[in-house]
């Protein structure tokens, strides 16, 4: 086995998954400023360090994905954070994607940025601690009319593309075609998105010769849309979420998380639960496991408010939340 595979493989020890702390300084300003807390570079810093210096999180997770400026951030033991996290067994990953701009074709559809210095960010984020990274697309269901067939090739040739330069860098690709809760869509909808969107993201992926057994799938769930009026059963979601999975994704990839999407933390739980005994009852031949940031922040963001006295409180919420995330796999 090549170091990539076993470093991809290393995601999916039982019972540990995958933070997302990637946030964009955009985003995690918006994110905070929900919870009335301030923004500014210090502030940030002491988010992340809210979530990375909680004690035992090693117990409950195999990688953490960081924003790039979090690679040069300290701890307030004074160590970078992908040292610290290194050191205690969880792999520090990276977004490396740029985020999204209009698609020119169809201006109600996003393609990802991203791809221009990439090789040189790489190398970079290489020396910096980073073994892993990821690049997100998006995909917005809209009636009938969206997702375009063009839309989701364009994102796939960019997740491919990057795949490929990842792997040339010598780290693990997490590519992400992220299938938006958002929306009034039905169930059978994000399931027929989900089945076109990664049947085209592996096509393309095969012709640019990426290794399958070094990628590691990040994906939504098969979700009636959060405008629709139908919240889902874990099991309808499982039942789906395993078919359209089945149907679409080769048996060689290392592995599949998935996201939250913007479920709530419970929900999050109660479904990645039924989706790993439905795979269990398939047989799927892919390890599964959680990447949520969401899910896994929320309940922590709201004790914590941005003040120093209120970190253990939000510190053992966040535990208390990988706990039974962990549990929902066993
Ligand atoms: P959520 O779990 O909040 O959807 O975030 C996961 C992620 O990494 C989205 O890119």
């Amino acid at each position: 086995m090549n170091d990539l595979v076993a470093t991809a493989r290393s995601l999916f020890i039982p019972g540990k998954g995958i933070l997302a702390a990637d946030e964009s300084v955009h985003t995690a300003t918006a994110r905070l400023a929900d919870y009335g807390i301030g923004a500014g570079p210090e502030m940030r810093r002491q988010y992340r360090n809210l979530f990375f210096g909680a004690e035992n999180i090693e117990q409950y997770l195999s990688g953490v994905i960081l924003f790039s400026d979090t690679l040069l951030e300290k701890g307030d033991d004074k160590n970078f954070f992908p040292a610290s996290l290194a050191a205690r067994g969880i792999a520090p990953g990276v977004k490396v994607d740029l985020g999204t701009e209009p698609f020119p074709a169809s201006e109600k559809e996003l393609i990802t940025q991203g791809l221009l210095d990439l090789s040189e960010r790489l190398a970079l984020y290489k020396k910096q601690g980073a073994v892993f990274t990821k690049w997100r697309a998006v995909i917005r269901i809209d009636g009938d009319s969206l997702p375009t067939a063009l839309a989701i090739h364009e994102n796939a040739k960019r997740l491919a593309s990057y795949a490929k330069e990842v792997q040339s860098a010598g780290l693990v690709p997490l590519i992400e075609p992220e299938v938006l809760y958002k929306g009034k869509h039905s169930r059978q909808r994000a399931k027929e998105v989900m089945i076109e969107t990664l049947g085209t993201l592996f096509a393309v992926l095969d012709e640019h010769s990426v290794d399958r057994a070094s990628i590691v799938l990040k994906t939504s769930m098969v979700l009636s849309g959060s405008e629709s009026g139908k919240i889902d059963t874990p099991e309808e979601v499982a039942e789906d979420t395993l078919a359209a999975l089945m149907e679409s994704v080769p048996s060689q990839i290392a592995g599949i998380v998935f996201l939250s999407g913007g479920q709530t933390p419970d929900q999050a739980t109660d479904n990645l639960r039924a989706i790993t005994l439905r795979a269990r009852e398939m047989s799927a031949p892919w390890p599964l496991t959680f990447s949520y940031a969401r899910a896994l922040q929320e309940e922590a963001l709201a004790l914590w408010k941005g003040k120093e006295e209120n970190v253990p409180a939000a510190r053992a919420a966040f535990l208390d939340r990988l706990a039974k995330v962990s549990a929902a796999l066993a």
